[in-house]
């Protein structure tokens, strides 16, 4: 049966910039189903990282509704969201957003640190994701001392480490090269779909869609379209 993790109602966003209003997303309508993967589409400007932080609660959209899980999220309290983030959702950044003093164990045992298990228990937990990532033997390294693309399978680590229902991905390949980006892609979509995760990926590269099972397209704050393109990936 299809399950809806995230609904959102008629949202609008709207920056006051002096006298301007920039409409950054502008009535904006759609369902997220548990376990699936989406690639929210779309140029520079259109609303793409909007979206993604209205959703994920880290900003409060100027009108309509987002439920998560059934949860009015727009009208929870800062503290509530906190809690609500930390529990429900995993973040992966374009620019890796790690923490520079701590090490790649340290990075990843992070979102587990509000959780009531022994510190034994959350550094077993991480090490195990960051085995699940293939940097099983770097754990005691601090990001200046990884690569990017290490850099970045640290942030996944991260990112799935407190088994999130849904998984924002913004640019997660953006400043990686072709061979990293696919292994990248194959790493979170594979954590997602093995442990029945959503995943909303936001990229303006066509390329990626291949991985999702619907392309949201959006443009000027609006949605264009959305493609289900799980049975089309083959031909790909
Ligand atoms: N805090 C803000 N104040 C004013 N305008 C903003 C703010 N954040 C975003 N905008 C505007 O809202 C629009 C959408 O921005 P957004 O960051 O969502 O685009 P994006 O699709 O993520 O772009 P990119 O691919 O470059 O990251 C842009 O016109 C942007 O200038
Ligand atoms: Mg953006």
């Amino acid at each position: 049966m299809r399950e809806a993790i995230v609904e959102l109602k008629g949202v609008r966003k709207v920056y006051p910039m002096g006298d301007e209003r920039i409409v950054a997303l502008d009535d904006v309508s759609l369902t997220f189903e548990k376990g699936k993967v989406y690639c929210l589409l779309g140029v520079s400007g259109s609303g793409k990282s909007t979206l993604l932080n209205i959703i994920a609660g880290l900003e409060r959209p100027t009108r309509g509704e987002i439920f998560f899980k059934n949860h009015p999220i727009h009208k929870m309290s800062e503290k509530k969201l906190a809690i609500f983030r930390q529990k429900y959702i995993g973040f992966v950044f374009q620019s890796y957003n790690l923490m520079p003093t701590l090490t790649a164990l340290e990075n990843a045992t992070l979102p587990l640190i509000f959780r009531r298990i022994t510190k034994r228990a959350r550094n077993k937990k991480a090490m195990n994701m960051l085995k699940a990532v293939g940097l099983g033997k770097r754990f005691k390294h601090k990001p200046s001392q990884l690569s990017g693309g290490q850099q970045q399978r640290v942030s996944i680590a991260r990112a799935f480490v407190n088994e999130p229902e849904v998984v924002f991905a913004d640019e997660p390949t953006g400043n990686l090269d072709t061979k990293t980006t696919k292994e990248m892609m194959d790493l979170i979509c594979g954590l997602a779909k093995k442990h029945n995760q959503t995943l909303i990926l936001v990229t303006h590269n066509l390329e990626l869609s291949k991985y999702c099972d619907e392309v949201i397209y959006i443009s000027d704050g609006k949605i264009e379209k959305t493609e289900d393109v799980s049975t089309s990936k083959i031909q790909l």
